[in-house]
């Protein structure tokens, strides 16, 4: 059997490599031929820990290509996987155009039966509409199969995501399709869960908004926390020994960002809302993200009084550490609304700075990249840590506070002790912790 993958950013070419690398022939194609031509070299155009080696094992045992052929490639398949994107539109529902224009690519190359798997987030019953426009526009008799199999794959550790993964969830309709699934996670028989499509695409966006939830609790609590003395870190080690709840996404912080969780949340409400399902829960969710930079504002404003000329610097602008990735970073928001006030900005991130370079482009002294997070803090007036990078975890503080202006670290993501870097002479804000 032989796979197709269709879109080669995060999902699909972790999909790729890592179905390559359970011992398939995996072809993967994407309309843009210029990433294509970087991939076959084994150059991944994303920062992805363990893919590069991956992706070029597999490459040289030939059992992993790619082609910009999309034709060909679908042509040449039995089973596709659709990775392309479902970004965000002005409303909060996803934008379908992308898996509409597949779907018409493959009814156009229909030569033989073939199982089309939806891999992208979609909102639930968008298998019906892929198998609506299939069927209008092929131009042969063969046969065909949709088939959900949602991701879970967390950036910054999706290959590990991938190889081990929690639960693999099917979402089919025929028999022949759950075999050839099945028969694809073979080595994961015990955590396959096979379910109608529709229950599939909503375990996706039910398990992406449940953790969203999860965060923006225990950050609501941290809200509380502040104004009554208690330490959210605490309040979510206690929560967490309850095994009903669990340690794990009561990290609270800045908030979340990233590809998935904001533009989910919003898609999820926006299906509730059509189908007059009330989504007031999950919108508060949104809400409370959407202050956090807010809240974050104030803490910076308390301690700096006037932004204007104020060297800040600004360590990690990522959306989350491992990860070059910053798009929904809270890091943008915050850049954004510290330059309106007129601050002079220092940025630091171990592999986030090209992107942000592109979104917002060095203007000195107002915007300043720099090499390093000492660097950063030069003659700083205020330091923010925005992501918990391992080597912002362990900054030689020492040497931070003999660079700065003025010792103040403003944490955002609790990544240090408050007695430990206040007796170094700091001035020290967190979240929820006095
Ligand atoms: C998320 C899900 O965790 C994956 O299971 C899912 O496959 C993926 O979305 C997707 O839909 O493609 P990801 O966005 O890569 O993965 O990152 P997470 O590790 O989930 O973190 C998301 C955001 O939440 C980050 O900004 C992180 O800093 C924040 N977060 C996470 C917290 O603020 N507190 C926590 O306790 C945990």
């Amino acid at each position: 059997m032989k796979i197709g993958v269709i879109g080669t950013g995060y999902v699909g070419l972790v999909t790729a490599v890592g179905l390559a690398e359970l011992g398939h022939t995996v072809i993967g194609t994407d309309k843009i031929k210029a990433k294509i031509d970087k991939i076959s070299l084994g150059i991944t155009p994303i920062y992805e820990p363990g893919l590069d080696d991956l992706l070029r094992a597999n490459l040289k045992k030939g059992t992993l290509s790619f082609d910009a052929d999309q034709h060909r490639t679908i042509r040449e398949s039995d089973v596709i996987f659709v990775c392309v994107g479902t970004p965000q539109q002005e409303d909060g529902s996803a934008d379908m155009s992308q898996i509409e224009e597949v779907s018409r690519l493959i009814a156009e190359n229909l030569n033989s039966y073939k199982v089309i798997v939806e891999k992208s987030t979609v909102p639930v019953k968008t298998s019906s509409w892929i198998k609506r426009i299939i069927t209008l526009y092929k131009k042969t008799p063969n046969d065909f199969d949709i088939a959900s199999n949602p991701e879970f794959l967390r950036e910054g550790s999706a290959v590990s995501d991938f190889l081990h993964p929690d639960r693999i969830v099917i979402g089919v309709e025929s028999q022949i399709a759950r075999d050839l699934l099945t028969k694809i996670y073979e080595e994961f028989g015990d955590r396959l869960l096979v379910t109608d499509i529709a229950t599939a695409e909503l375990i996706k966006h039910a398990s992406n908004s449940f953790l969203a939830l999860k965060i923006s609790y225990i950050n609501l609590m941290s809200n509380i926390c502040e104004k009554t003395g208690a330490d959210v870190e605490q309040v979510a080690v206690g929560m967490g020994l309850d095994p009903r709840i669990g340690k794990q996404f009561l990290k609270a912080g800045i908030g979340y960002g990233g590809s998935c969780f904001p533009k989910d949340i919003r898609a999820l409400v926006k299906i509730g809302e059509d189908l007059g399902v009330d989504m007031t829960l999950l919108k508060a969710a949104d809400r409370v993200n959407d202050d956090r930079i807010k809240l974050f504002m104030d803490k910076v404003r308390k301690a700096l009084w006037i932004f204007k000329e104020k060297k800040i610097a600004v360590l990690g602008l990522a959306f989350k550490p491992e990860t070059d990735d910053i798009r929904e970073a809270p890091s943008i928001r915050l850049i954004r609304e510290l330059l309106k006030e007129g601050a002079w900005l220092r940025l630091y991130d171990p592999k986030a700075v090209d992107n942000m370079k592109e979104l917002v482009p060095e203007q000195s002294p107002k915007v300043v990249y720099c090499n390093s997070p000492y660097q950063a803090a030069e003659e700083a007036n205020v330091l923010l840590l925005l992501t918990e990078w391992e080597e912002l975890v362990r900054l030689d503080l020492k040497k931070i506070k003999d660079a700065m202006a003025n010792p103040i670290i403003i944490d955002g993501r609790n990544c240090y002790k408050p007695d430990e870097v206040r007796a170094l002479g700091f001035e020290y804000d967190s979240i929820g912790r006095q």
